[in-house]
């Protein structure tokens, strides 16, 4: 196995998908920044990656707060820290389907990856990586002809935030049918963060950064379920492959089992 240097921040890194992530990552020789929300639980997995002899350093991190990402963003910055990879793992997948769910699943899945990713920008390393943990749900053949176009081609931050806003407005004035949504808060959260995802990579090519989107598949956590068909191994691993590209590697694409896949 190859070395590979570097710092890396993953959120959700407690427990399933991101904690592997953070095993995995550590074991290839990166310091690992595990951030999790529920201190108990982020310290407890820290513990656990030290008792397998890895670098790990737990930082509190609740993706829905920006106080909460200032804080983390201000010590990084004291601490003069470079991040080589930045794993967007955090997520969330209710039950149900109403405003509240549509309001508390584009807070983590959506503004919570673009305000984390935005006030973490200064302190990427060049050639650094910005991985998004994206779904098959966020597709855009899962989208009528009417949402697809508010998404693809991109258009503006500003233009996609509005988009994914009125998505919010339009399931409040129970229109959403009408506009064309979809019935799940979920798949518009990740087509929603797979356009983000277009819209940093181009970006932020000047600065030599690589973001891609990766969908892991269907695996046994605790939103997977126990019946899901991979393990977190399986799960993890183009997400790792993705935040360990070389300075060459691909920018701009959506990635499962290391293959790109259409948008
Ligand atoms: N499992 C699958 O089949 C599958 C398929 C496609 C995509 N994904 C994606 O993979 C990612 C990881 O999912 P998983 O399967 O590992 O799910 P999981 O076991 O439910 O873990 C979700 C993680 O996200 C954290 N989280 C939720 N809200 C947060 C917040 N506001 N701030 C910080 N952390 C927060 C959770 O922390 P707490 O422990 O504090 O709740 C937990 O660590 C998600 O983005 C998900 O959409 C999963």
């Amino acid at each position: 196995m190859a070395k590979v240097t570097g710092t890396a921040l993953v959120t959700g890194g407690n427990r399933g998908l991101g904690l592997e992530v953070c095993r995995q990552l550590g074991r290839l020789g990166m310091k690992v920044l595990l951030a999790a929300r529920d201190i108990a639980a982020g310290a407890e997995a820290t513990s656990a990656l030290h008792a397998e002899g890895l670098e790990v350093t737990f930082e509190p991190l609740d993706v829905t707060s920006q106080e909460s990402i200032a804080n983390l963003a201000d010590r990084l910055e004291r601490q003069g820290t470079r991040l080589s990879a930045l794993v967007n793992n955090a997520g969330i997948a209710l039950d149900g389907f109403n405003a509240d769910v549509v309001e508390r699943t584009l807070a983590v899945n959506f503004f919570g990856v673009m305000h984390l990713t935005r006030r973490l920008l200064p302190l990427m390393a060049e050639h650094g990586r910005i991985v998004m943990v994206s779904s098959g749900m966020g597709e855009l053949r899962g989208l009528s002809p009417t949402a697809r176009r508010r998404f693809d081609p991109p258009p503006s931050q500003e233009e996609l935030v509005a988009h994914v806003r009125a998505f919010l407005e339009d399931v409040r004035s129970d229109q959403y049918t009408e506009k064309g949504w979809p019935g799940s808060a979920y798949r518009v959260s990740k087509v929603g963060l797979n356009t983000l995802t277009r819209l940093l990579a181009e970006e932020l090519k000047a600065r030599h950064l690589l973001v891609n989107a990766v969908c892991p598949g269907w695996v046994r956590t605790r939103m997977g379920g126990a019946g899901a068909s991979r393990g977190v191994e399986e799960g993890a691993d183009t997400l790792v492959w993705a935040a360990t590209l070389p300075p060459d590697g691909p920018t701009g694409g959506f990635f499962r089992d290391r293959r790109a896949i259409p948008w």
